[in-house]
């Protein structure tokens, strides 16, 4: 969570900063703030969005070649003015902004005050910055060592970006455990949370490491370990164009995202499966095929809507593969002590890659030896460079905080990897392999016959968009479905809504229902799908709003619903791909009716960096 920028070069660095922090307000929202090199440092900050603090600088002298800039997600204090980012040392001459945890702040804090040091700000990022500038005092040493010294100090998760006042056109950055791409131009260089804030100016970057400290001046950049020692930059080509971050037309990211599934999923397909000649190929699963088919567990990690991802694959592993599978909530599974066993197969999940929680429970379990398979979106990302192997999503940049694209793109690979794993080890007959191989490869242009059919949502979205609480139903495959499905409605709309299998509904929230519960069923035409036809007589019966997600022509479960959202006929295993869509459509025309940003909802960051 929260989003950097930094420039130095011959340009201006103020619209490039601002232009790049719009691109990352994804990451956090709370506040905004920019540093300029500007005949001495200038620190322009406020609470909210970046559009509020341009409008509240608007007539200031913003000139400069060197700059750097934050847009926040509040850990430590509120989001306020004196709590964003840049912060300035004790001195003014040291500028800082931050993405990540100082866990140990509050000790380091102390031995400042115990020095005779005032803090402006409840954040630990002024804390790390006050106690580089004393170690810079103390030990009479340059700016590039103090924050060696300090940060070997420190504990906690980091970013940062520095500037002094002394070396007007040179920034220092360094990284433990969120995201630092640097952008390398011709006499300039760019940094950013992620590639977006230097796409029109520069392909050519480096993905900075842990523990990796850069000097960066226009014309050069100096990569060292905390132990002083000189790294070879590593400069990679992005494959990644502006239009593919931009709205294209939409009024909002969300829809568009939405929208794209038919072609990111066909994206996804595209060049690993051959329906015709029935064959996949993954080459990083190839690899570790025969680990994958002899583990004797497979391990889905993941958080939020990847999650869910884990939660689908888990039914289409344990039928394809007959392989016994767990999914873990990352943040639940890095703080037990999981047995694992040399050989186990993590599979990890995350459109990021850079989910804090789900980087470290990945970490742990390599470091006991498990096998850690990646399903990532964002190329170059944390969690896809450490996993040993994997297979990216190509569902391009997400941008609406809420995951749409990469969720049915991760559905896409993991099915993939299933029906790969299940026919090598030979679990999975040639007929109903080669008939999946069609099913999947009809699912973008199944998807496309869903959006087109989604005039309705809208008239729903209206209809509904008052309900207090609403209740996501669904059995089996279509269970983790429902999950999701009231996972988007609570982010988007603020809405409360619980997801259920539709046959606990009896163990409990039944007693939820009234004439005034919007009841959602996932139903399409599946194994379980006469006892979801039962459990909608259930609510019917005590007047309960029943709208269904059905397959086009079930007269049956159109004659028992209130409302329905119709999908084209499909396999089961396919099925959530299709059955996900209308959901993420009446979560995104509640949240327009009910007037929120649909793609930065409240108190929300893309991507979570922070445990
Ligand atoms: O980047 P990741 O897939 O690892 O992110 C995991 C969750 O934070 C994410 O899915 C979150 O739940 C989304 N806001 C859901 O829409």
């Amino acid at each position: 969570m929260c989003g950097i920028v930094g420039y130095t070069g011959p340009r201006e660095a103020y619209p490039i900063i601002i232009k790049g922090l719009k691109r990352l307000e994804y990451r956090g929202y709370d506040s905004t703030g920019v540093a300029l090199q500007n005949g001495g440092l200038k620190v322009y900050k406020k609470k909210g969005k970046v559009a509020e603090l341009e409008d509240a600088i608007v007539g200031k002298d913003l000139h400069a070649h060197v700059g750097i800039g934050h847009t926040r997600w509040a850990t430590h204090g509120e989001p306020s003015d004196r709590n964003a980012h840049p912060h300035q040392s004790a001195s003014g001459k040291l500028a800082m902004i931050h993405n990540g945890i100082i866990e140990n702040y509050n000790q380091l804090k102390q031995e400042l005050i115990n020095k005779g040091y005032t803090f402006h700000s409840d954040t630990d990022t002024e804390v790390l910055l006050n106690f580089i500038e004393e170690i810079r005092n103390n030990n009479q040493c340059d700016l590039e060592e103090a924050v060696r010294v300090a940060l070997k100090r420190v504990t906690g998760a980091y970013v940062i970006l520095l500037l002094d006042e002394d070396k007007p056109d040179t920034i220092i950055a360094a990284r433990k455990g969120s995201p630092l791409v640097i952008g390398v131009g011709k006499g300039e260089h760019f940094l950013g949370s992620d590639a977006s804030p230097m796409l029109e100016y520069t392909k050519e970057v480096v993905y900075v490491n842990d523990y990796e400290l850069a000097i960066i001046t226009p014309d050069q950049l100096i990569l060292k370990n905390l132990g002083n020692e000189k790294i070879t930059p590593y400069v990679q080509k992005l494959d990644l164009e502006l239009a593919a971050i931009e709205k294209g037309g939409y009024d909002h990211f969300m829809l568009k995202e939405i929208f794209e599934q038919p072609q990111t999923i066909y994206d996804c397909l595209r060049g690993r499966l051959d329906a015709e000649a029935g064959t996949i190929t993954m080459s990083g699963i190839q690899q570790y095929a025969e680990q994958i088919m002899n583990a004797n567990r497979i391990v889905m990690i993941a958080c939020g809507t990847s999650w869910h991802a884990g939660l689908v694959a888990e039914y289409i592993f344990e039928e394809l593969c007959r392989i016994n599978v767990e999914v873990e909530y990352a943040s639940e599974f890095r703080y037990r002590n999981p047995v694992i066993s040399k050989g186990d197969v993590i599979i990890a999940i995350s459109q990021s890659g850079e989910t804090a929680d789900t980087l470290v429970a990945i970490e742990n379990a390599k470091s006991k030896g498990a096998i850690i398979l990646g399903v990532v979106n964002v190329v170059g990302s944390s969690i896809a460079r450490t996993s040993h192997a994997g297979a990216y999503t190509h569902a391009g940049p997400e941008i609406g905080v809420a995951s749409t694209k990469a969720f049915t793109a991760q559905l896409a690979v993991l099915t993939m990897i299933a029906l790969k794993i299940g026919y090598i080890k030979g679990s999975i007959s040639q007929d109903r392999y080669m008939h999946l191989l069609k099913e999947l490869n009809e699912v973008p242009e199944k998807v496309a016959w869903t959006l087109k059919h989604s005039d309705n949502i809208k008239k729903l979205a209206e209809k509904y968009k008052d309900a207090h609480d609403f209740l996501y139903l669904g059995r089996g495959y279509n269970f983790p479905v429902a999950l999701e499905g009231a996972l988007k409605l609570k982010e988007i709309s603020y809405i409360h809504a619980e997801g259920y299998p539709a046959a606990e509904m009896k163990h409990g929230p039944i007693a939820l229902v009234d004439e005034n519960l919007p009841v959602v069923f996932v139903a399409t035409k599946d194994t379980y799908h006469e006892k979801v036809v039962s459990n909608m007589q259930e609510i019917k019966a005590r007047k309960g709003k029943v709208i269904s997600v059905i397959t086009e022509g079930d007269e049956l479960s159109a004659s028992l619903s209130n409302d329905v959202m119709i999908v084209p006929e499909a396999d089961e295993i396919v099925a959530p791909m299709l059955s996900v869509v209308p959901l993420q459509l009446l979560a995104y025309y509640i949240g327009v009716a009910k007037q929120l940003d649909v793609d930065k909802p409240r108190n929300l960051a893309k991507s979570v960096t922070v445990e």
